[in-house]
């Protein structure tokens, strides 16, 4: 059986710890309770699967205004630590009262930018009230187009990076911590 302690020798070193992530998270979920507290209960959560479950998991246990949660499912990323740079919307959303939403998306990194963007421009299309966006982590000198967040945990150097729901190969996600992933697993 592999276990986790596995999959953490393959983890060069750690750059956001348990605690670390617990301190952003608290600090995202306080300034959108000040932001979103009088919007009325019309705020949605759209997690971008798969990279976003544990951060949305963790955001919304946070918050106390009363909010309501989603998911869509894009691929930018096909096995590699390269982004394709094309979206394509996998797992699309089904409903129809978008125009009384004030939606955040929320994202585990931003690297090119082109997922954000992307999906905002989407949203507002299919006639989102509001859209904003929110990121656990973001790598600013990869960018490929204009993008900043609204709401951003932390700037990460241009490193893969794993755990705490992002991936690669989709494994490590289950990890409580953000890391490094040792070169060598990615350049076989
Ligand atoms: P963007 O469209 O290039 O901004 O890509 C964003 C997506 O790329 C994220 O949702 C992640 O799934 C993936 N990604 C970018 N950098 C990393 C990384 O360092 N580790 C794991 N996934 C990453
Ligand atoms: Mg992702």
């Amino acid at each position: 059986m592999i276990c986790k302690s596995a999959l953490a020798k393959d983890i060069d070193h750690v750059l956001v710890s348990a605690e670390e992530l617990d301190g952003i998270v608290t600090a995202i979920a306080g300034e959108i309770d000040r932001d979103y507290g009088e919007c009325g209960g019309s705020l949605l959560l759209l997690g971008i699967l798969k990279g976003s479950v544990v951060f949305m998991a963790d955001l919304m246990k946070k918050l106390t205004i009363p909010v309501e949660i989603d998911f869509m499912k894009v691929s930018s990323y096909g096995k590699s630590t390269e982004s394709s740079g094309r979206i394509n919307i996998i797992l699309d959303l089904q409903r129809s009262d978008l125009s009384s939403r004030d939606i955040i998306i929320v994202e585990d990194i931003i690297d090119s930018g082109r997922t954000l963007s992307y999906l905002t421009e989407y949203l507002k299309i299919n006639g989102a009230r509001s859209v904003k966006t929110c990121t656990l982590l973001d790598k600013p000198s990869r960018r490929e187009v204009d993008f900043v967040p609204d709401y951003r945990g932390r700037e990460i150097p241009d490193e893969f990076v794993v755990g705490y729901g992002l991936d690669y190969a989709e494994k490590y996600r289950a990890l409580p911590f953000v890391g490094v992933l040792k070169e060598e697993i990615y350049a076989k």
